[in-house]
Protein backbone atom coordinates (compact mmCIF):
# COMPACT_ATOMS: atom_id res chain seq x y z
CA UNK A 1 0.00 0.00 0.00
CA UNK A 2 1.52 3.22 -1.15
CA UNK A 3 0.88 6.06 1.51
CA UNK A 4 0.74 9.96 1.34
CA UNK A 5 1.75 12.81 3.45
CA UNK A 6 1.75 16.63 4.18
CA UNK A 7 4.88 18.21 4.88
CA UNK A 8 5.77 17.94 8.53
CA UNK A 9 4.68 20.91 10.83
CA UNK A 10 6.10 21.90 14.02
CA UNK A 11 3.73 23.15 16.66
CA UNK A 12 5.14 23.63 20.41
CA UNK A 13 2.04 22.78 22.94
CA UNK A 14 3.02 26.72 24.43
CA UNK A 15 1.54 28.19 20.90
CA UNK A 16 -2.04 26.34 21.62
CA UNK A 17 -4.77 28.54 22.57
CA UNK A 18 -6.02 27.82 26.27
CA UNK A 19 -7.76 29.55 28.37
CA UNK A 20 -6.10 30.64 31.91
CA UNK A 21 -5.12 27.73 33.99
CA UNK A 22 -5.81 29.15 37.55
CA UNK A 23 -3.75 27.82 41.06
CA UNK A 24 -5.15 24.85 42.24
CA UNK A 25 -4.99 21.50 44.52
CA UNK A 26 -6.06 18.34 43.23
CA UNK A 27 -6.86 15.77 45.83
CA UNK A 28 -6.79 12.26 44.79
CA UNK A 29 -8.47 9.32 46.18
CA UNK A 30 -7.38 6.24 46.26
CA UNK A 31 -4.11 7.92 45.77
CA UNK A 32 -2.08 4.68 46.55
CA UNK A 33 -3.98 2.96 44.07
CA UNK A 34 -2.67 2.09 40.37
CA UNK A 35 -4.24 5.21 38.50
CA UNK A 36 -2.82 8.09 40.47
CA UNK A 37 0.59 6.15 40.03
CA UNK A 38 0.66 4.89 36.33
CA UNK A 39 -1.67 7.57 34.82
CA UNK A 40 -2.39 10.77 36.71
CA UNK A 41 0.69 11.56 38.25
CA UNK A 42 2.45 10.85 34.87
CA UNK A 43 0.14 13.34 33.16
CA UNK A 44 0.74 16.14 35.44
CA UNK A 45 4.28 15.83 35.30
CA UNK A 46 3.81 15.98 31.43
CA UNK A 47 1.61 18.79 31.78
CA UNK A 48 3.96 20.30 33.78
CA UNK A 49 7.15 19.44 31.14
CA UNK A 50 4.98 20.65 28.28
CA UNK A 51 4.26 24.38 30.31
CA UNK A 52 0.64 23.78 30.82
CA UNK A 53 0.56 23.34 34.31
CA UNK A 54 -0.67 26.58 36.45
CA UNK A 55 2.41 28.11 38.48
CA UNK A 56 1.25 27.23 41.47
CA UNK A 57 -0.30 23.83 41.88
CA UNK A 58 -0.19 20.76 45.05
CA UNK A 59 -1.38 17.44 44.81
CA UNK A 60 -2.71 15.67 47.89
CA UNK A 61 -2.66 11.86 47.90
CA UNK A 62 -5.20 9.80 50.27
CA UNK A 63 -5.17 6.15 50.86
CA UNK A 64 -5.08 3.75 53.39
CA UNK A 65 -1.76 2.45 53.42
CA UNK A 66 0.11 4.09 55.78
CA UNK A 67 3.18 6.17 54.26
CA UNK A 68 4.92 9.38 54.71
CA UNK A 69 5.35 11.91 51.83
CA UNK A 70 8.60 11.27 51.22
CA UNK A 71 7.52 7.22 50.68
CA UNK A 72 4.70 8.33 48.95
CA UNK A 73 6.99 10.21 46.34
CA UNK A 74 9.32 7.28 45.84
CA UNK A 75 6.32 4.93 45.03
CA UNK A 76 5.02 7.93 42.48
CA UNK A 77 8.61 8.95 40.92
CA UNK A 78 8.99 4.72 40.06
CA UNK A 79 5.64 5.10 38.23
CA UNK A 80 6.71 7.81 36.65
CA UNK A 81 9.98 6.18 35.43
CA UNK A 82 7.94 3.60 34.02
CA UNK A 83 4.88 5.18 32.50
CA UNK A 84 5.72 8.83 31.27
CA UNK A 85 5.55 9.84 27.96
CA UNK A 86 8.49 12.02 28.40
CA UNK A 87 11.91 10.82 30.42
CA UNK A 88 11.68 11.77 33.50
CA UNK A 89 14.34 14.66 34.07
CA UNK A 90 15.33 14.26 38.12
CA UNK A 91 15.73 18.46 38.27
CA UNK A 92 11.93 18.91 37.12
CA UNK A 93 11.12 15.68 39.33
CA UNK A 94 12.49 17.32 42.58
CA UNK A 95 11.08 20.37 41.99
CA UNK A 96 7.01 18.58 40.95
CA UNK A 97 7.39 16.05 43.98
CA UNK A 98 7.84 18.88 46.91
CA UNK A 99 3.91 19.92 45.82
CA UNK A 100 2.93 16.55 46.34
CA UNK A 101 1.65 15.33 49.87
CA UNK A 102 0.14 12.32 51.10
CA UNK A 103 -2.56 11.38 53.61
CA UNK A 104 -3.63 8.63 55.35
CA UNK A 105 -7.33 8.33 55.61
CA UNK A 106 -9.96 5.73 54.93
CA UNK A 107 -12.72 6.86 52.95
CA UNK A 108 -15.76 5.58 54.83
CA UNK A 109 -14.65 6.97 58.05
CA UNK A 110 -16.45 10.47 58.58
CA UNK A 111 -13.26 12.05 60.62
CA UNK A 112 -11.12 11.50 57.40
CA UNK A 113 -12.45 14.91 56.16
CA UNK A 114 -11.63 16.45 59.33
CA UNK A 115 -8.26 15.68 58.34
CA UNK A 116 -8.31 16.19 55.18
CA UNK A 117 -9.63 19.68 55.30
CA UNK A 118 -6.71 20.62 58.11
CA UNK A 119 -3.98 19.03 55.56
CA UNK A 120 -5.34 20.92 52.58
CA UNK A 121 -5.74 23.93 54.12
CA UNK A 122 -2.06 23.65 55.72
CA UNK A 123 -0.56 23.00 52.07
CA UNK A 124 -2.50 25.98 50.41
CA UNK A 125 -1.10 28.44 53.12
CA UNK A 126 2.08 27.22 52.60
CA UNK A 127 2.09 27.44 49.00
CA UNK A 128 -0.28 30.64 48.52
CA UNK A 129 -3.18 28.65 46.69
CA UNK A 130 -6.67 30.22 46.35
CA UNK A 131 -8.08 27.04 47.87
CA UNK A 132 -9.65 25.85 44.05
CA UNK A 133 -10.10 22.00 44.49
CA UNK A 134 -10.53 18.93 42.24
CA UNK A 135 -11.28 15.79 43.71
CA UNK A 136 -10.35 12.77 41.61
CA UNK A 137 -12.85 9.97 42.91
CA UNK A 138 -10.08 7.04 41.61
CA UNK A 139 -11.86 4.27 44.21
CA UNK A 140 -14.93 1.93 44.26
CA UNK A 141 -18.12 3.02 43.71
CA UNK A 142 -19.20 1.99 46.66
CA UNK A 143 -17.49 4.65 48.29
CA UNK A 144 -18.89 7.61 46.03
CA UNK A 145 -21.92 8.55 48.98
CA UNK A 146 -19.69 8.22 51.85
CA UNK A 147 -16.89 10.83 50.38
CA UNK A 148 -19.50 12.84 48.83
CA UNK A 149 -21.32 13.25 52.22
CA UNK A 150 -18.12 13.93 53.99
CA UNK A 151 -16.79 16.45 51.52
CA UNK A 152 -20.15 18.10 52.31
CA UNK A 153 -20.18 18.21 55.60
CA UNK A 154 -16.62 19.05 55.82
CA UNK A 155 -17.54 21.91 53.67
CA UNK A 156 -15.68 20.89 51.21
CA UNK A 157 -18.23 20.84 48.30
CA UNK A 158 -19.02 24.66 48.28
CA UNK A 159 -21.60 24.97 45.15
CA UNK A 160 -20.33 27.33 42.50
CA UNK A 161 -20.57 31.01 43.20
CA UNK A 162 -19.13 34.07 41.87
CA UNK A 163 -15.87 35.24 42.97
CA UNK A 164 -15.24 31.71 45.29
CA UNK A 165 -12.96 29.53 44.61
CA UNK A 166 -13.96 26.14 42.83
CA UNK A 167 -14.61 22.62 43.59
CA UNK A 168 -14.78 19.68 41.30
CA UNK A 169 -15.31 16.21 41.46
CA UNK A 170 -13.98 13.94 38.78
CA UNK A 171 -15.61 10.43 38.88
CA UNK A 172 -13.80 7.74 37.26
CA UNK A 173 -15.40 4.67 35.90
CA UNK A 174 -17.55 2.51 36.40
CA UNK A 175 -20.22 4.62 36.92
CA UNK A 176 -22.70 1.64 37.43
CA UNK A 177 -22.91 -2.22 36.39
CA UNK A 178 -26.46 -1.03 35.29
CA UNK A 179 -28.72 1.42 34.71
CA UNK A 180 -30.16 1.20 38.55
CA UNK A 181 -26.78 1.51 39.83
CA UNK A 182 -25.56 4.44 37.51
CA UNK A 183 -28.97 6.36 38.84
CA UNK A 184 -28.09 5.61 42.29
CA UNK A 185 -24.03 7.08 41.93
CA UNK A 186 -26.12 10.35 39.84
CA UNK A 187 -28.16 10.75 43.01
CA UNK A 188 -25.54 10.50 45.48
CA UNK A 189 -23.00 13.05 43.62
CA UNK A 190 -26.17 14.99 42.08
CA UNK A 191 -27.59 15.54 45.94
CA UNK A 192 -23.89 17.39 47.17
CA UNK A 193 -22.40 18.94 43.51
CA UNK A 194 -24.16 20.59 40.71
CA UNK A 195 -23.83 19.26 37.36
CA UNK A 196 -21.61 21.79 36.20
CA UNK A 197 -18.67 20.25 38.79
CA UNK A 198 -18.96 16.98 37.71
CA UNK A 199 -17.02 15.29 35.35
CA UNK A 200 -17.32 11.82 34.74
CA UNK A 201 -14.74 10.81 32.89
CA UNK A 202 -14.22 8.68 29.68
CA UNK A 203 -10.95 8.37 29.01
CA UNK A 204 -11.21 7.60 25.23
CA UNK A 205 -12.40 11.27 25.04
CA UNK A 206 -9.16 12.54 25.36
CA UNK A 207 -7.36 10.57 22.78
CA UNK A 208 -6.32 12.13 19.73
CA UNK A 209 -7.85 10.72 17.33
CA UNK A 210 -11.00 10.43 18.69
CA UNK A 211 -11.58 14.31 19.14
CA UNK A 212 -10.01 14.38 15.40
CA UNK A 213 -13.64 12.59 14.86
CA UNK A 214 -15.17 15.82 14.63
CA UNK A 215 -12.54 17.59 12.93
CA UNK A 216 -12.03 15.22 10.38
CA UNK A 217 -16.06 15.80 9.85
CA UNK A 218 -16.66 19.23 10.43
CA UNK A 219 -13.84 20.82 9.23
CA UNK A 220 -13.42 19.55 5.67
CA UNK A 221 -15.71 19.93 2.52
CA UNK A 222 -15.47 16.74 1.74
CA UNK A 223 -16.97 14.47 3.88
CA UNK A 224 -20.19 15.46 5.45
CA UNK A 225 -21.95 15.12 2.13
CA UNK A 226 -21.05 11.78 2.06
CA UNK A 227 -21.09 10.48 5.60
CA UNK A 228 -25.07 9.39 5.67
CA UNK A 229 -26.61 6.07 4.63
CA UNK A 230 -26.84 7.16 0.95
CA UNK A 231 -22.89 6.48 0.81
CA UNK A 232 -21.76 4.42 3.78
CA UNK A 233 -22.44 0.99 3.67
CA UNK A 234 -21.45 0.64 6.95
CA UNK A 235 -19.33 1.61 10.16
CA UNK A 236 -16.89 -0.57 12.16
CA UNK A 237 -15.44 0.29 15.53
CA UNK A 238 -13.35 -1.67 17.32
CA UNK A 239 -10.81 -1.58 20.75
CA UNK A 240 -8.62 -4.40 20.75
CA UNK A 241 -6.54 -5.61 23.10
CA UNK A 242 -3.31 -7.74 23.88
CA UNK A 243 -3.24 -7.81 27.16
CA UNK A 244 -5.49 -10.35 29.17
CA UNK A 245 -7.21 -9.30 32.38
CA UNK A 246 -3.93 -9.10 34.54
CA UNK A 247 -4.21 -8.26 38.09
CA UNK A 248 -7.79 -6.96 37.51
CA UNK A 249 -9.73 -9.77 38.13
CA UNK A 250 -11.72 -8.29 40.94
CA UNK A 251 -12.86 -5.68 39.31
CA UNK A 252 -13.36 -7.30 35.67
CA UNK A 253 -14.93 -10.69 36.92
CA UNK A 254 -17.94 -8.24 38.27
CA UNK A 255 -18.20 -6.03 34.80
CA UNK A 256 -16.86 -8.07 31.31
CA UNK A 257 -16.10 -6.84 27.80
CA UNK A 258 -19.85 -5.45 27.70
CA UNK A 259 -19.52 -3.06 30.70
CA UNK A 260 -16.29 -2.41 31.11
CA UNK A 261 -15.63 -0.74 27.27
CA UNK A 262 -18.83 -0.85 25.08
CA UNK A 263 -21.16 1.24 27.99
CA UNK A 264 -18.41 3.61 27.59
CA UNK A 265 -15.68 3.77 25.10
CA UNK A 266 -17.32 2.62 22.39
CA UNK A 267 -20.62 4.05 22.60
CA UNK A 268 -18.44 7.09 23.12
CA UNK A 269 -17.33 6.63 19.69
CA UNK A 270 -20.41 5.66 17.88
CA UNK A 271 -22.04 8.70 19.14
CA UNK A 272 -18.94 10.86 17.86
CA UNK A 273 -19.12 8.99 14.18
CA UNK A 274 -23.23 9.03 13.96
CA UNK A 275 -23.71 12.73 15.16
CA UNK A 276 -25.85 15.55 14.01
CA UNK A 277 -23.51 18.61 13.32
CA UNK A 278 -23.52 20.72 16.77
CA UNK A 279 -24.32 24.39 16.35
CA UNK A 280 -21.44 25.28 18.34
CA UNK A 281 -18.75 24.39 20.23
CA UNK A 282 -20.31 24.69 23.57
CA UNK A 283 -19.74 21.55 25.67
CA UNK A 284 -23.65 21.20 26.16
CA UNK A 285 -24.35 21.71 22.00
CA UNK A 286 -21.90 19.16 21.41
CA UNK A 287 -23.14 17.06 24.19
CA UNK A 288 -26.52 17.24 23.11
CA UNK A 289 -25.75 15.96 19.71
CA UNK A 290 -24.29 13.05 20.75
CA UNK A 291 -27.34 12.20 23.20
CA UNK A 292 -29.53 12.53 20.77
CA UNK A 293 -27.78 9.49 18.87
CA UNK A 294 -28.18 7.44 22.15
CA UNK A 295 -31.99 7.98 22.09
CA UNK A 296 -32.06 6.70 18.55
CA UNK A 297 -30.08 3.45 19.17
CA UNK A 298 -32.24 0.50 18.39
CA UNK A 299 -32.87 -1.64 21.77
CA UNK A 300 -31.79 -4.61 21.17
CA UNK A 301 -34.25 -6.80 22.96
CA UNK A 302 -34.21 -11.02 24.05
CA UNK A 303 -35.99 -11.89 20.85
CA UNK A 304 -32.78 -10.82 18.90
CA UNK A 305 -29.93 -10.68 21.62
CA UNK A 306 -28.75 -13.69 19.29
CA UNK A 307 -28.66 -12.49 16.17
CA UNK A 308 -27.07 -8.82 17.21
CA UNK A 309 -24.37 -9.95 19.83
CA UNK A 310 -21.92 -12.08 20.21
CA UNK A 311 -20.19 -12.83 23.70
CA UNK A 312 -17.09 -15.13 24.43
CA UNK A 313 -14.70 -15.56 26.48
CA UNK A 314 -10.55 -16.64 25.81
CA UNK A 315 -8.60 -19.38 26.55
CA UNK A 316 -5.50 -21.02 26.84
CA UNK A 317 -3.33 -19.23 24.01
CA UNK A 318 -0.16 -17.08 23.37
CA UNK A 319 0.24 -13.70 22.41
CA UNK A 320 3.49 -12.63 20.52
CA UNK A 321 5.33 -16.14 21.55
CA UNK A 322 4.62 -15.34 25.46
CA UNK A 323 1.71 -18.15 27.08
CA UNK A 324 -1.35 -16.51 27.98
CA UNK A 325 -3.62 -18.72 30.40
CA UNK A 326 -7.02 -19.34 29.44
CA UNK A 327 -9.57 -16.48 31.60
CA UNK A 328 -10.65 -19.33 33.41
CA UNK A 329 -7.24 -19.81 34.61
CA UNK A 330 -6.35 -16.21 35.82
CA UNK A 331 -5.31 -15.00 39.26
CA UNK A 332 -8.71 -13.93 41.02
CA UNK A 333 -11.21 -15.62 37.99
CA UNK A 334 -14.01 -18.12 39.40
CA UNK A 335 -12.59 -21.36 37.70
CA UNK A 336 -16.74 -21.71 36.06
CA UNK A 337 -16.87 -17.83 35.75
CA UNK A 338 -19.17 -17.19 32.73
CA UNK A 339 -18.12 -13.20 32.14
CA UNK A 340 -17.84 -12.35 28.55
CA UNK A 341 -13.79 -11.07 27.99
CA UNK A 342 -15.08 -10.28 23.84
CA UNK A 343 -18.04 -8.87 22.49
CA UNK A 344 -19.38 -8.13 19.05
CA UNK A 345 -22.59 -5.97 18.59
CA UNK A 346 -24.61 -5.25 15.42
CA UNK A 347 -26.27 -2.14 16.30
CA UNK A 348 -28.43 0.46 14.16
CA UNK A 349 -28.79 4.21 14.89
CA UNK A 350 -32.30 4.74 13.58
CA UNK A 351 -32.70 8.10 12.44
CA UNK A 352 -32.90 9.44 8.86
CA UNK A 353 -29.06 9.53 8.42
CA UNK A 354 -28.64 6.58 9.43
CA UNK A 355 -31.23 4.74 8.06
CA UNK A 356 -30.19 1.05 7.40
CA UNK A 357 -26.79 1.35 7.65
CA UNK A 358 -24.94 -0.93 10.40
CA UNK A 359 -22.92 -0.21 13.13
CA UNK A 360 -20.32 -3.26 13.71
CA UNK A 361 -18.62 -2.67 17.20
CA UNK A 362 -16.57 -4.90 18.76
CA UNK A 363 -13.88 -5.26 21.62
CA UNK A 364 -11.88 -7.97 23.43
CA UNK A 365 -8.77 -8.76 25.49
CA UNK A 366 -6.11 -11.59 24.73
CA UNK A 367 -6.40 -10.32 20.97
CA UNK A 368 -3.42 -10.63 18.59
CA UNK A 369 -2.52 -7.45 18.82
CA UNK A 370 -3.52 -3.39 20.47
CA UNK A 371 -5.00 -1.60 17.45
CA UNK A 372 -8.78 0.43 17.57
CA UNK A 373 -9.99 2.20 14.90
CA UNK A 374 -12.99 3.10 13.83
CA UNK A 375 -13.69 2.84 10.26
CA UNK A 376 -16.05 3.93 7.96
CA UNK A 377 -16.89 1.81 4.36
CA UNK A 378 -18.56 3.59 1.55
CA UNK A 379 -20.71 1.79 -0.85
CA UNK A 380 -19.28 0.15 -3.89
CA UNK A 381 -19.48 1.56 -6.87
CA UNK A 382 -21.59 0.45 -9.82
CA UNK A 383 -20.52 -2.61 -11.46
CA UNK A 384 -19.80 -1.27 -14.67
CA UNK A 385 -16.26 0.24 -16.27
CA UNK A 386 -13.59 -0.32 -13.87
CA UNK A 387 -15.54 -2.61 -11.65
CA UNK A 388 -17.57 -4.98 -14.97
CA UNK A 389 -15.69 -8.36 -13.76
CA UNK A 390 -18.15 -9.37 -11.40
CA UNK A 391 -15.63 -11.82 -10.21
CA UNK A 392 -13.56 -9.43 -9.33
CA UNK A 393 -15.10 -6.49 -7.46
CA UNK A 394 -13.34 -3.11 -7.02
CA UNK A 395 -12.47 -2.89 -2.99
CA UNK A 396 -14.88 -0.09 -1.65
CA UNK A 397 -13.34 3.11 -0.14
CA UNK A 398 -12.55 2.98 3.61
CA UNK A 399 -12.35 6.26 5.67
CA UNK A 400 -10.27 4.43 8.85
CA UNK A 401 -9.40 6.85 11.57
CA UNK A 402 -6.81 5.12 13.74
CA UNK A 403 -6.58 5.43 17.71
CA UNK A 404 -4.22 3.29 18.62
CA UNK A 405 -1.21 2.24 19.11
CA UNK A 406 -0.55 4.95 16.31
CA UNK A 407 -2.83 7.84 16.10
CA UNK A 408 -3.46 8.95 12.72
CA UNK A 409 -6.11 8.33 9.53
CA UNK A 410 -6.16 6.46 5.96
CA UNK A 411 -8.06 6.39 3.31
CA UNK A 412 -8.62 3.46 0.87
CA UNK A 413 -9.31 4.34 -2.89
CA UNK A 414 -8.46 2.60 -5.73
CA UNK A 415 -5.53 3.57 -8.47
CA UNK A 416 -4.58 2.62 -11.89
CA UNK A 417 -1.27 0.21 -11.62
CA UNK A 418 1.29 1.90 -13.94
CA UNK A 419 1.90 0.48 -16.94
CA UNK A 420 0.73 -0.19 -20.61
CA UNK A 421 -1.89 -2.46 -19.38
CA UNK A 422 -5.24 -1.09 -17.39
CA UNK A 423 -4.68 -2.78 -14.32
CA UNK A 424 -5.97 -1.30 -10.79
CA UNK A 425 -5.14 -1.67 -7.63
CA UNK A 426 -6.41 -0.64 -3.79
CA UNK A 427 -3.47 2.23 -2.12
CA UNK A 428 -3.88 4.03 1.19
CA UNK A 429 -3.31 7.94 1.84
CA UNK A 430 -2.35 7.87 5.19
CA UNK A 431 -1.25 10.31 7.76
CA UNK A 432 0.62 10.00 11.36
CA UNK A 433 0.43 12.43 13.57
CA UNK A 434 3.66 11.29 15.35
CA UNK A 435 5.19 12.31 11.82
CA UNK A 436 3.36 15.19 10.23
CA UNK A 437 2.86 17.42 13.73
CA UNK A 438 6.38 16.21 14.73
CA UNK A 439 5.76 15.13 18.25
CA UNK A 440 3.81 12.55 20.78
CA UNK A 441 0.20 13.48 21.26
CA UNK A 442 -0.80 13.78 24.98
CA UNK A 443 -1.97 11.04 26.83
CA UNK A 444 -6.02 11.24 27.04
CA UNK A 445 -5.34 12.07 30.74
CA UNK A 446 -3.18 15.03 30.38
CA UNK A 447 -5.53 16.65 28.28
CA UNK A 448 -8.44 15.99 30.40
CA UNK A 449 -7.09 16.83 34.01
CA UNK A 450 -6.32 20.27 32.00
CA UNK A 451 -10.04 20.41 30.91
CA UNK A 452 -11.07 19.94 34.38
CA UNK A 453 -8.69 22.96 36.12
CA UNK A 454 -9.86 24.96 32.96
CA UNK A 455 -13.69 23.78 34.02
CA UNK A 456 -14.57 22.64 29.86
CA UNK A 457 -16.74 19.61 30.52
CA UNK A 458 -17.13 18.86 26.62
CA UNK A 459 -14.95 16.03 26.52
CA UNK A 460 -16.85 14.38 29.66
CA UNK A 461 -19.92 12.70 30.30
CA UNK A 462 -22.85 14.11 31.08
CA UNK A 463 -25.61 12.63 33.56
CA UNK A 464 -28.31 12.08 31.28
CA UNK A 465 -25.89 10.42 28.50
CA UNK A 466 -24.53 8.01 30.77
CA UNK A 467 -27.91 6.97 31.78
CA UNK A 468 -28.81 6.35 28.43
CA UNK A 469 -25.91 4.33 27.66
CA UNK A 470 -26.70 1.99 30.78
CA UNK A 471 -30.05 1.78 28.79
CA UNK A 472 -29.31 0.45 26.30
CA UNK A 473 -26.60 -1.92 27.44
CA UNK A 474 -28.52 -2.76 30.38
CA UNK A 475 -31.61 -4.15 28.20
CA UNK A 476 -28.24 -6.55 26.38
CA UNK A 477 -27.73 -7.59 29.90
CA UNK A 478 -30.95 -8.65 30.94
CA UNK A 479 -31.77 -9.95 27.18
CA UNK A 480 -28.34 -12.43 27.79
CA UNK A 481 -29.74 -13.56 30.94
CA UNK A 482 -33.52 -14.60 29.52
CA UNK A 483 -31.80 -15.89 26.37
CA UNK A 484 -31.07 -19.06 28.06
CA UNK A 485 -27.65 -19.66 26.04
CA UNK A 486 -26.11 -22.13 27.68
CA UNK A 487 -23.02 -21.80 26.58
CA UNK A 488 -20.07 -19.29 26.05
CA UNK A 489 -18.38 -19.27 23.04
CA UNK A 490 -14.68 -19.47 23.14
CA UNK A 491 -11.57 -18.15 21.06
CA UNK A 492 -8.52 -18.93 21.86
CA UNK A 493 -6.13 -16.03 23.59
CA UNK A 494 -3.81 -14.24 20.73
CA UNK A 495 -7.01 -15.01 18.14
CA UNK A 496 -9.15 -12.44 16.45
CA UNK A 497 -12.49 -13.45 18.90
CA UNK A 498 -14.81 -16.18 18.14
CA UNK A 499 -16.27 -17.94 14.77
CA UNK A 500 -19.53 -17.01 16.04
CA UNK A 501 -18.36 -12.89 15.82
CA UNK A 502 -17.28 -13.80 12.05
CA UNK A 503 -20.61 -15.45 11.43
CA UNK A 504 -22.32 -11.70 12.80
CA UNK A 505 -21.17 -10.18 10.22
CA UNK A 506 -20.49 -12.61 7.46
CA UNK A 507 -24.34 -13.25 7.71
CA UNK A 508 -24.32 -9.55 6.56
CA UNK A 509 -22.08 -10.37 3.57
CA UNK A 510 -19.22 -8.31 5.06
CA UNK A 511 -16.12 -9.18 6.92
CA UNK A 512 -14.43 -7.67 10.07
CA UNK A 513 -11.23 -5.57 9.14
CA UNK A 514 -8.17 -6.91 9.19
CA UNK A 515 -5.82 -5.00 11.48
C1 LIG B 1 -10.38 0.88 30.59
C2 LIG B 1 -10.85 -0.52 30.83
O1 LIG B 1 -11.45 1.79 30.69
O2 LIG B 1 -9.81 0.99 29.30
C3 LIG B 1 -9.71 -1.51 30.65
O3 LIG B 1 -11.37 -0.63 32.14
C4 LIG B 1 -9.04 -1.31 29.32
O4 LIG B 1 -10.17 -2.84 30.80
C5 LIG B 1 -8.69 0.16 29.10
O5 LIG B 1 -7.88 -2.11 29.30
C6 LIG B 1 -8.19 0.39 27.70
O6 LIG B 1 -7.66 1.68 27.60
P1 LIG B 1 -6.52 2.03 26.54
O7 LIG B 1 -6.34 3.51 26.66
O8 LIG B 1 -5.31 1.25 26.97
O9 LIG B 1 -7.05 1.60 25.22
Amino acid sequence: MASTNTQRIDISPAQEQLPPVEPCTLVIFGGSGDLARRRLIPALYNLLLDGLLPTNYAVLGLGRTTMTDEEYRDTLRQGLQKFSRQALDEARWSAFSQHIFYLVGDNDAPETYASLKARAEEIERRFGLPGNRIFYLSIPPSSFAAVCEGLDKAGLAARPAPNRPYSRIIVEKPVGRDLASARAINEVTGRVFDESQIFRIDHYLGKETVQNLMVVRFANSLFEPIWNHKYVDHVQITVSEAEGVGTRATYYEEAGALRDMIQNHLLQLLCLVAMEPPYSLDPDVVRNAKMEVLRCLRPITTKDVEKFTVRAQYTEGTAHGAPIPGYRREKGVKPDSTTETYVAVKCFVENWRWSRVPFYLRTGKALPSRASEVAVQFKEIPQILFNANAQAPQPPNVLALKIQPEEGLSLRIVSRVPGTRTQTHPVEMSFKYGEVFGRPSPEAYERLLLDVMVGDASRFMRRDAVEASWAWITQILEAWDKSGQRWLPEYQAGTWGPVEADRLIQNDGRTWRVL
